[in-house]
């Protein structure tokens, strides 16, 4: 069985609210298309369908998912999900918001699987945002580069223009007893020297 299966079995009603980042970026953003990658029961999901995005979420646990579409039908809210890991996501097509929350540290630490974020890149639509969130444990900071601005570096280094909106670390949880990384970067369109 998927790890993350037995967790959301075993804690079927975690979902809680939606990131406080992502709320207070509401104003910023372009309404139209979502992703949600590495949803979980959709906290982030079906807060967006809320505000009227069309949203697509994703996860590897059919669980989550099944919970998740349990929990949109009460809310009357319409959202689009599949039980899908992050290496076999077919994009089709370009969203105007992708949602990475709590989910990039489990990528990072399976090297093959960074190229994902240039897939991310490619998948934006200018003037879209791309927003992660990454809680980091004392092992995975000494780790992952996330601290020396890994994110930063990859944005910055693809064949995009970026505008990094936030790019910090904030002291979490309830005993303040780990890091997260909040990375919010909006795609302004191609590189010059890109171009064909
Ligand atoms: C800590 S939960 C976060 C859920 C949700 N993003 C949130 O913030 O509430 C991490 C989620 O990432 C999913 N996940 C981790 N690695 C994944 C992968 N390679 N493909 C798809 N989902 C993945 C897990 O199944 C789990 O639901």
């Amino acid at each position: 069985m998927y790890s993350f299966d037995l967790w959301y079995l075993t804690n079927p009603k975690l979902e809680g609210e939606a990131d406080e980042e992502l709320v207070n970026l509401v104003d910023e953003l372009k309404k139209g298309k979502a992703l949600d990658i590495g949803c979980g029961q959709g906290r982030n999901t079906l807060y967006l369908a809320s505000l009227g995005y069309e949203v697509v979420g994703i996860d590897g646990s059919n669980i989550a998912i099944l919970q998740l579409m349990e929990n949109a039908k009460v809310l009357g809210l319409n959202i689009e999900c599949e039980t899908c890991f992050i290496s076999d996501f077919q994009f089709g097509e370009q969203f105007d918001l992708i949602v990475f929350s709590y989910v990039l540290h489990y990528i990072l630490e399976r090297p093959e699987q960074i190229s994902f974020l240039y897939k991310i890149m490619d998948y934006t639509s200018v003037d879209g945002i791309v927003f992660i969130k990454v809680p980091l444990t004392e092992m995975q900071l000494e780790s992952l580069s996330l601290k020396e601005g890994l994110l930063n570096r990859i944005f910055t280094h693809s064949h995009y223009e970026w505008e990094i909106m936030y790019d910090y670390i904030k002291l979490s949880g309830e005993k303040k007893d780990f890091e997260t990384n909040v990375f919010i970067a909006r795609k302004l369109g191609i590189k010059e020297n890109q171009m064909n």
